[in-house]
């Protein structure tokens, strides 16, 4: 992994304990990387009414934007599983809407795994 991406990966598992998964148990946390060079966390927050729930990616991507925060880089997504857990179908649309430049980086405790925005929606819905 490039060592620049070493801070984002650090960054993401120190919200890791923030994270609100109270139904499922399955923490995530996400920590995004802007073209300023500041670091924006995110993560998991769970609803009683399960499809109210919002992921870390999704989480992160909010609280940058609303931040003012543009020219994302790259988005480390880390979870609390041995493998790395790469972002779900509606948060790979809208991180494509909004950093479709963005490398993902997805690190377990073991194997981290690295992708473009592009390589995890191929023919993406554009408006
Ligand atoms: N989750 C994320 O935070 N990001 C993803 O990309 C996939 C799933 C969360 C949502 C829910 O709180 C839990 O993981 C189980 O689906």
């Amino acid at each position: 992994m490039n060592p620049e991406y070493q801070p984002l990966v650090e960054a993401a598992r120190a919200a890791l304990p923030l994270a609100q998964a109270r139904y499922s148990g399955f923490r995530v946390a996400a920590a995004l990387l802007c073209d300023d060079g500041t670091i924006v966390t995110g993560i998991n927050v769970e609803c009683s009414s399960y499809g109210g729930t919002i992921c870390a990616e999704r989480s992160a991507l909010v609280r940058a934007l609303s931040q003012g925060k543009s020219g994302f880089r790259a988005i480390a997504i880390v979870t609390e599983t041995e493998g790395p857990t790469m972002p779900c179908g509606i948060c790979r649309q809208l991180l494509h809407d909004y950093a479709p430049g963005a490398t993902v980086i997805a690190a377990g405790s073991n194997a981290t795994a690295i992708a473009t925005l592009r390589e995890l929606l191929p023919h993406a819905f554009t408006l």
